[in-house]
């Protein structure tokens, strides 16, 4: 089972859900490639006060803004293929039921108790502080900045503290419970100021879950929110069949709703008696201009900003942006489209499209497309190009990354292998063999391997890029059934002689766009897509990252071999090759 947390309907959605969920998503579609029983879930969070409140504001009942704003986020999620299996709603029936019989399991337990209160609340965030956090806080609440209100409450109590020692043992001694392991510190650091009881109701307002025989009473939005994770599989209902899906393999979230994943909720299924979720991700987030948006600062990347983008660069390109650059470890990313324009334009299309695109030309071009018998013959190895060991090397690397959940260090590898084609095209001058009938064999083996070598880079980057992995599989079958396992499909000699390949456009060059998803006009290009400017007359050397370094070196090679063959500048093949060398040396 994966998770993204349920989404507060009284927010509108922005950058944050949509990473979360891509992020969740990436990790469901990397476990069904190996053929895991995936059921991914995700869903809305709608009740509490300011759902209340906002509700009355419109003049409307709670449940009709909770049933249109649930919607929007139902929509993002199937605009943005977000493959889920089920959409849960904290106001299914199917949810209220089971929270509240948890509950009862709770009062009977003794778990959760009637209780008097006094404390540090930040109205907004609906949370109480201890006295220490509260002190260092300044009494005013670190989301909103706004003061923070002394309240004395009767209510019902989760005996947390009972749990103190467990869930500091939890994430003491489990490294793979809460990842990034930068988090650990975060929250040790607040368990070890001790665990005081939790209120889990309240009174102060109606819509929420009535508390089991205390209707005056509404359990606390946190605690029904949590619960999603075990109503959504009926975990309280006898003989339901999904319940083989608890323990979660992997809760995804932003790092500050940690405390509540990390620490509250595994007290909370201790009392329950229920198995703890294996690992918690809680990544970081999305920042702009160096700042956290805000509603205050008006600066979220909101839906009309997201969908200008992902419609420009095709969902699959946003979403290579959000995989590569996004805050998926401990520390924030910013949003900049000059990256997202940037990465698009390096690893996209001049790398894995325009390396496709080449291959499977000349494929077309020689051999009619027709991969010519024997050219799969794995004695014929070119220096330096064992290609089987090579796939299979960074084919390893890309599993441990999506394993972890370092998505770039996936990509990472995928475009090792395809700069390396590259290289390997440079060297072995595939259009100068072609000239001589008695290259034919060695023609049809380095193209082989070139393709071969690409193929093994789709089926890694295919959790990220599904669809365009689908349009190439119909030019270059990438597998031969739907259901072969990722593992199958990462293993050298896929590729079959007498496949038939068809020439392939993958990525299209596109304009930029400004931060408010606008394509930029000429003029307001960044300076890597117009005449730099004459600073300084001494010339300084550029200095590249080794993987930028390696496509340039290749892509100098390029031009070099095309030229001494007897082509020019005025050849298109030779332009489109010096403009990837620019666009290469401008991307850094
Ligand atoms: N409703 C609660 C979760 C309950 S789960 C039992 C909630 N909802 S939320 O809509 O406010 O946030 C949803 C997700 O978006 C969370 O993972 C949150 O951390 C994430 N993000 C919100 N802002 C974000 C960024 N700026 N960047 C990245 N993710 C962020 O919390």
């Amino acid at each position: 089972m994966v998770t993204t947390p349920i989404y507060y309907v009284n927010d509108k959605p922005h950058i944050g859900h949509v990473y979360t969920s891509t992020v969740a998503d990436i990790y469901a579609r990397y476990k069904r490639l190996q053929n895991m029983d995936v059921f991914f879930l995700t869903g809305t969070d709608e009740h509490g006060l300011k759902v209340e409140q906002s509700a009355e504001k419109r003049q409307i009942p709670a449940q009709a803004l909770a049933d249109e704003n649930s919607l929007v986020f139902q929509e993002v999620m199937k605009s943005n293929e977000i493959s889920f299996d089920d959409f849960i709603r904290t106001t299914d029936e199917r949810h209220t039921t089971q929270v509240q019989a948890f509950v009862e399991k709770l009062l009977k337990s003794g778990d959760v108790y009637l209780g008097k209160f006094e404390g540090w609340y930040d109205e907004g965030q609906e949370e109480y502080y201890t006295e220490t956090k509260a002190k260092e806080c300044n009494y005013e609440s670190p989301i909103s900045g706004k003061p923070m209100v002394r309240m004395e409450e009767e209510n019902y109590y989760f005996k947390l503290s009972k749990y103190e020692s467990k869930v500091k043992e939890l994430l003491e001694t489990n490294d793979s419970f809460l990842t990034p392991k930068e988090r650990k510190n975060e929250l040790l650091q607040r368990v070890n100021d001790g665990l005081n009881d939790v209120p889990i109701s309240r009174t102060n307002f109606t819509w929420g879950i009535p508390m089991p025989g205390d209707e005056q009473h509404v359990i606390y939005v946190w605690i029904d929110a949590l619960m999603n994770y075990i109503t959504a599989i009926g975990m309280a209902q006898d003989g339901e069949e999904k319940q083989k899906y608890w323990p979660a393999s992997i809760h995804v979230m932003a790092k500050e709703i940690s405390w509540f994943h990390a620490v509250i909720w595994p007290a909370v299924l201790m009392a329950l008696d229920l198995p703890l979720p294996s690992r918690v991700h809680a990544h970081g987030f999305w920042i702009r201009e160096g700042r956290k948006m805000s509603k205050s600062l008006g600066n979220f990347v909101d839906l009309t900003v997201l969908n200008k983008f992902s419609n420009h660069y095709g969902l699959d390109g946003f979403r290579y942006y959000l995989a590569t650059e996004g805050p998926i470890g401990a520390q924030d990313a910013n949003f900049a489209s000059s990256r997202v324009q940037e990465v698009y334009g390096t690893d996209l299309v001049n790398t894995f499209g325009n390396s496709t695109s080449r291959t499977t030309a000349m494929c077309v071009k020689y051999f009619d497309g027709i991969l010519p018998e024997k050219s799969d013959d794995n004695s014929k190895i070119f220096e330096g190009y064992d290609w089987k060991s090579i796939c299979e090397k960074e084919a390893a690397e890309a599993v441990c990354a999506y394993e972890n959940l370092e998505l770039n260090k996936a990509t990472q590898a995928a475009m090792r292998i395809i700069a390396k084609v590259d290289l390997f095209i440079t060297e072995t001058e595939p259009f100068r063999m072609a000239k001589d009938p008695n290259e034919r064999e060695n023609l049809g083996a380095v193209l082989y391997q070139c393709l071969e070598a690409l193929r093994i880079s789709a089926c890694i980057l295919e959790p990220i890029l599904p669809n365009k992995v689908k349009e190439m599989h119909a030019g270059l079958p990438l597998y031969a059934n739907e259901s072969d396992s990722m593992e199958k499909r990462l293993i050298w000699g896929g590729i079959k002689p007498g496949t038939t390949v068809s020439k392939l456009a993958l990525f299209p060059r596109l304009d930029p766009l400004d931060e408010n998803g606008e394509i930029m006009k000429e003029a307001q290009a960044p300076a890597a897509s117009k005449k730099p400017a004459k600073k300084s007359k001494t010339k300084v050397k550029k200095v590249y990252s080794p993987e930028t370094q390696a496509k340039i070196d290749a892509q100098g090679a390029l031009i070099r071999s095309m030229k001494e063959s007897g082509k020019t500048n005025d050849d298109a093949e030779v332009a489109e090759a010096v403009k990837i060398l620019k666009e290469l040396k401008a991307s850094e």
